[in-house]
């Protein structure tokens, strides 16, 4: 009993103790070092049933950074180590699968806020490559981030969304695992899709064809359906040989242009979706009126915005080229809407 709440208030005073260094120290944990640090003893057997439940979710992110910071200073205390004991890397619980151009790092970075929430930096890449998906699930576990068992780390890489093998073998990992997709309306999404690789031609000071010849057939005059850009925007195509493996429960789409315009609204859906309780509020989005968009703060020493090549102006396409695609795209758009139950206004 004494020794029952001797261990509760030692967890009390970590937790204060967290809390007022904790702003600070949590930076530490933010800015992704986490990913890199190697764990110094093995995972199995130094791992104690997790005792979170008490523990608020914020104080544990405090705590993730102070455990990293004393680490890193040389002088961690046994309670440290415990702690770091206690950090894993898991498997994602959710996976944002796509779309490109759709928004899915801004999705990420802002799920990110969440105290809950581990993100892994880069696009992993597992599923939709052959070459990494040989090196098995290990090797793709090896590539999460540290987390309390607790937390739950999420992972995107968009080609996912479009790319035929990958459904089966998320499945293979974990047949429920929650599926995010976030989308923007087809044929923006196409345009900037476009702009994207443009972009990456001009840099190399190679000459690429105009929007308007890649996304209509000069012989048919019909859209051209082969062209990546456009095919990757036929969404519901691409759901219904997910459906094949999951139900639509397990996926919730996000809506990219109101994640942009108002981020909130939209976070807290995907909150709900991800059973998580409801901590990013409008304190952690704050509007920059000289970028145009949302940045992150994440506390009142640490913000962020998203990179500048996002905010990216599309070319101009020739308005009957876009009134052909908005034609094109409407019937497959109302499809999409029919199965995951979430309207757009879309042409
Ligand atoms: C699979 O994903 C679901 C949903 O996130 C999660 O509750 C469950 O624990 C996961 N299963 C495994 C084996 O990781
Ligand atoms: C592209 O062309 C410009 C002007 O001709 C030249 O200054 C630049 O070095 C070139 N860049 C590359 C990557 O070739
Ligand atoms: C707003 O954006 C501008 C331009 O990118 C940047 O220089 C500035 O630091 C940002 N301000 C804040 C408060 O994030």
């Amino acid at each position: 009993m004494q020794l029952q709440q001797q261990a509760l208030l030692r967890q009390k005073l970590l937790v204060l103790g967290s809390l007022a260094i904790g702003s600070l120290l949590y930076l530490v944990a933010r800015v992704g070092s986490l990913d890199r640090l190697q764990p110094t003893c093995p995972l199995d057997g130094g791992l104690r049933p997790p005792d979170a439940g008490q523990i608020p979710l914020r104080s544990l992110q405090f705590k993730r950074g102070l455990l990293l910071h004393e680490l890193r200073k040389g002088n961690a205390t046994p309670e440290h180590v415990r702690l770091q004991q206690r950090l894993v890397q898991q498997l994602p619980r959710a996976i944002i699968i796509g779309v490109r151009k759709g928004g899915t790092r801004a999705l990420l970075e802002m799920l990110n806020l969440h105290p809950a929430v581990v993100k892994a930096s880069q696009e992993i890449h597992f599923f939709d490559n052959d070459q990494n998906y040989a090196r098995g699930i290990d090797w793709y576990r090896g590539k999460m981030p540290f987390s309390f068992p607790h937390q739950i780390t999420i992972e995107k890489s968009p080609a996912y969304f479009i790319t035929e093998e990958v459904p089966e073998r998320i499945f293979k990992m974990n047949s429920s695992i929650k599926l995010l997709v976030i989308v923007r309306e087809p044929t923006t999404r196409a345009v900037s899709d476009y702009t994207q690789v443009l972009e990456g031609k001009e840099r190399k000071n190679k000459t690429y064809h105009k929007f308007e010849e890649l996304a209509v057939d000069g012989a048919t005059c019909e859209v051209n359906t082969k062209y990546k850009a456009v095919r990757t925007s036929i969404y519901t195509k691409h759901l219904e040989r997910w459906l094949n493996f999951f139900p639509a429960e397990q996926f919730h789409v996000v809506d990219g242009d109101r994640l942009i315009a108002d981020p909130l609204p939209e976070l807290q859906l995907v909150e709900r979706f991800l059973d998580l309780p409801a901590r990013i509020s409008q304190y952690n989005l704050y509007f920059n009126a000289t970028r145009g968009f949302y940045c992150l703060r994440f506390n009142v020493v640490f913000n962020k915005c998203l990179a500048g090549s996002k905010g990216r102006t599309h070319p101009d396409v020739d308005a009957a080229v876009v009134d052909k695609l908005q034609r094109f795209f409407h019937p497959f758009n109302r499809k999409f809407y029919q199965i995951t139950g979430r309207t757009f206004n879309w042409p």
